[in-house]
């Protein structure tokens, strides 16, 4: 009943009574943080302090696993019998992948954040070996549209860490709100964090109650670490030069027309750009020195999505840019802009991370690129040898409404009900089989936030169906939807110990559901002439 469920499983005569007095040994000191979270994660709702000794539970690192290329560091056996619980592991992240799944063998209700009794508890005997199918297991969240406090980041985070997914992919800025603290450009937070008021469900009138915030430099140091110790890495994601509104209201110099513009109070794609002057270049180049600074992620997000070129058409200095570079069209002048970029991570040895329209005009060679417009840039980008992560909005963007009820909270016409999102396949149809499958590297689902303003409605949209994603990028390809229902059904008590209030399935509580604006479902075609126009004004 374990999600995601492990590669292989036996069961084992016996089993284990884990209990107050169930000691831990360590066996090598590179274990040591994965003990720290294991007590963390063990000692609320179970009242174990997991004194250090043996018979109890064993942290080890396995060398025929980390030397095995099936296995490697992420991979572990956990095996429970009457003597105790043994976590071998290919390297810290696999032990810790081990603990996850031990915390899933015990009882729901050790889940929670006390106690509600002294146990002990019996766990059966079994043998796992498990490793993940994808090294990138990825969930983008988006607090620019909606800032969501840091705490309700350390709770995604805590909720990743249960389902072994591995990158928090952070949206750190767009057109409707900027919330990292830059020390050069202050203004980028102090006007570009706030905005006037929001249009919540689509609809046109404003509910002219301001919306804002943003995490202060100490307070993403938090995050990376707390995230590093449960093995997630947190690529952050800068948006540029499209989705900057929020930066040219903070700076008008960085636009192209001068004009001191608001923060965004709407949604939809908005054709204010970053200019493409020097002076722009080195304050792109500037704040990404700010963000390596604070995320050690090998791997930067520079966006580069959704760019409309209107302003850069108009424009007689990115024009005059374009013919003293010798460029034929606005797509390669953001491929130079992007280049600009690249070079700038590349000097100080960082990757650079984009969305699948940086392919326009063509691509810096070391580029990864996340694929969401279906799958025709992944398709293409791992033809052309880059690294890709697969990231269908159709399949996996979990803003999307969850049924065709139409007390379903958000307005978004096209409908993703979890049975879906299971049944996505990271590797696309075109690649599979061919070389460059081997480039898809994983997949990420997107919890976009123009339609989910607290973390109630967060934890609505994003369970179950994180939970179906977790499998898809964990576990080989095959898919039994009967079996994942199973699983869930179990899992959905953990979710409740745990406190997260994932959509029940019997649809929309009452509390829940926000008449309002229903977008039409798009067909797939549609879709993609509206994506391919930058005229998706819903999702
Ligand atoms: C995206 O959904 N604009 C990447």
């Amino acid at each position: 009943m374990i999600i995601p469920t492990p590669s292989r499983s036996s069961p084992r005569p016996g089993s284990y009574a884990l209990g107050p007095d169930t000691p831990l040994h360590v066996a090598d000191p590179a274990l040591a943080p994965v003990a720290r979270v294991l007590r963390e994660q063990l000692l609320p709702g179970t009242g174990c302090t997991l004194p250090p000794g043996r018979g109890g539970i064993e942290l080890a690192l396995s060398g025929e696993l980390a030397a095995d290329p099936g296995a490697g560091p992420e991979s572990y056996r956990l095996t429970i019998g009457p003597d105790g619980i043994r976590i071998a592991a290919g390297g810290p992240a696999g032990a810790f992948y081990g603990v996850q799944t031990l915390r899933q063998l015990l009882p729901p209700h050790t889940l929670r954040h006390s106690a509600l009794d002294e146990g002990p508890w019996d766990v059966a005997g079994v043998e796992i070996e498990d490793r993940p199918r994808f090294a990138w297991r990825g969930v983008l969240l988006d607090v620019a549209r909606h800032f969501f406090t840091k705490r309700d980041v350390l709770r995604v985070l805590d909720q990743m860490a249960l389902h072994k997914l591995n990158v928090l992919h952070f949206h750190l800025t767009d057109d409707q709100g900027w919330r990292l603290e830059v020390k050069r450009y202050p203004r980028l937070t102090e006007i570009g964090s706030w905005r006037t008021e929001s249009k919540p469900g689509w609809n046109e009138t404003g509910d002219g109650r301001p919306h804002g915030g943003y995490y202060t430099q100490d307070d993403i140091r938090e995050i990376v670490a707390y995230a590093a110790a449960r093995h997630i890495l947190v690529v952050p994601e800068v948006d540029v030069p499209g989705h900057t509104q929020a930066a040219i209201a903070a700076y008008p110099e960085l636009g192209n027309t001068g004009a001191q513009l608001a923060v965004e109070t709407g949604w939809g794609v908005k054709s204010d750009i970053l200019n493409v002057a020097d002076g722009t270049l080195d304050f792109v180049r500037n704040v990404f020195d700010e963000v390596i600074e604070l995320f050690p992620s090998p791997i930067i997000c520079v966006g580069g999505d959704e760019c409309p070129k209107d302003q850069w058409k108009a424009s007689p200095a990115a024009q005059a840019r374009m013919a003293e570079l010798g460029l034929r069209n606005e797509d390669e002048l953001q491929s130079w802009f992007i280049r600009q970029v690249s070079d700038h991570l590349e000097a100080r040895g960082r990757q650079l991370l984009g969305w699948d329209e940086i392919l326009e005009g063509g691509l810096p060679p070391a580029a990864t690129i996340v694929s969401w417009r279906d799958n025709h840039g992944a398709v293409r980008a791992a033809r052309e040898g880059h690294q890709v992560i697969t990231s269908p909005a159709r399949q996996v963007y979990l803003d999307y409404r969850a049924s065709d009820s139409a007390d379903e909270p958000v307005p978004v016409g096209t409908v993703l009900p979890v049975e879906e999102v299971y049944a996505f396949e990271p590797v696309p149809e075109e690649l599979r089989g061919t070389p460059a499958a081997d480039l898809v590297i994983g997949a990420q689902c997107g919890l976009w936030t123009e339609a989910i303003d607290n973390v109630r409605a967060l934890d609505y949209q994003a369970f179950p169906r994180m939970s179906a994603f977790a499998e898809t990028v964990w576990c080989d390809a095959t898919r039994d939807g009967a079996a994942f229902a199973e699983r869930l059904a179990h899992h959905l008590g953990r979710l409740e110990a745990l406190g997260v209030e994932y959509r029940s399935p019997e649809g929309p509580r009452p509390w829940e559901r926000r008449p309002g604006v229903r977008g039409r479902p798009v067909t797939l075609e549609e879709y993609l002439a509206e994506v391919e126009a930058d005229t998706r004004n819903i999702r």
